[in-house]
């Protein structure tokens, strides 16, 4: 229990912020909210994905010039948004006004970046679950990890709290310091030499590695390593048995109109 797991009266929230001795994800996690069906990192991506049976939700975290959290897979805003350049140059006020629905179709025009928070209160309104990605821009590694503990910490109060992942070991112990009590993911293309001692030297309880990295032997040694296995981006029936018949714990799609959440 720490400061930031009480209330502003200074009572307890016992459990909100603790990794649970099982594990409290469902197996289905949907890719940026909602995959493909939708304008990914945005409100009506998780929307859509919930419309899908989808219960748990990845989302890329990242910040703002001025330190908002808020929701964009890539450094640059022209893919998804209609703005232009390095989305962590701009203020928060700029960020907010950015179209990032149009891209996807005219049905989402107008839809907006999520913050962190607001995204935060919408999945505590439904009981859906987050898997955050912390996707920090070139050098903002420390910074962006903190922010997000930082967010979590603050914001989170039901449980089962968010999973914390990140490919960036600085973002992932700056979050682990904010944020002690939120339980962590190391997330790696590969498992490569050293995986282990870095994944439990950053507390972490799971590896999300690319589904080409799981076969019988990496999910033999990474359970029998205590941690919990999940992989992205599983899009197809053959690898989704492949990787369901070695065990995995947790699977992040795309198809969200197509397994089950
Ligand atoms: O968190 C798993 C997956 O989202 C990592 O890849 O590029 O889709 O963020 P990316
Ligand atoms: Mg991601």
């Amino acid at each position: 229990m720490t400061p930031g797991d009480r209330s502003p009266s200074g009572e307890a929230r016992p459990g909100v912020l603790e990794t649970r001795g099982g594990w409290p994800y469902p197996r289905w996690i949907a890719h940026r909210g909602a995959g493909l069906l939708a304008p990914e990192n945005t409100i009506a991506a998780f929307r859509a994905g919930a419309a899908n049976g989808f219960r748990m939700f990845e989302c890329d975290a990242r910040l703002s010039a001025d330190g908002e959290v808020f929701l964009l897979h890539d450094d640059l805003l022209e893919r998804t948004t209609d703005g232009h350049g390095a989305a962590v140059e701009f203020d928060w006020a700029a960020l907010s006004r950015l179209d990032a629905g149009s891209w996807h179709g005219p049905g989402y025009a107008g839809e907006r970046l999520p913050t962190l928070a607001g995204v935060i209160q919408e999945c505590e309104a439904h009981g859906w679950m987050l898997n955050v990605e912390i996707k920090p821009a070139p050098g903002d590694e420390e910074r962006t990890g903190r922010r997000v503990g930082e967010v979590l910490r603050a914001q989170w109060r039901s449980a089962p709290p968010p999973l914390l992942s990140s490919f960036s070991l600085p973002a992932l112990a700056a979050a682990a310091s904010a944020a002690p009590g939120v339980p962590r993911a190391l997330l790696c293309e590969r498992l490569v030499p050293g995986w282990r001692s870095c994944a439990a030297r950053l507390g972490c309880v799971a590896i999300v590695a690319a589904q080409a990295a799981w076969n019988e032997e990496t999910a033999k040694v990474v359970a029998e390593a205590g941690f919990r296995r999940l992989a992205y981006t599983v899009n197809t029936d053959a690898e989704a048995a492949r990787l369901a018949a070695l065990g995995l714990e947790g699977l992040i799609t795309d198809r969200v109109d197509h397994f089950p959440g």
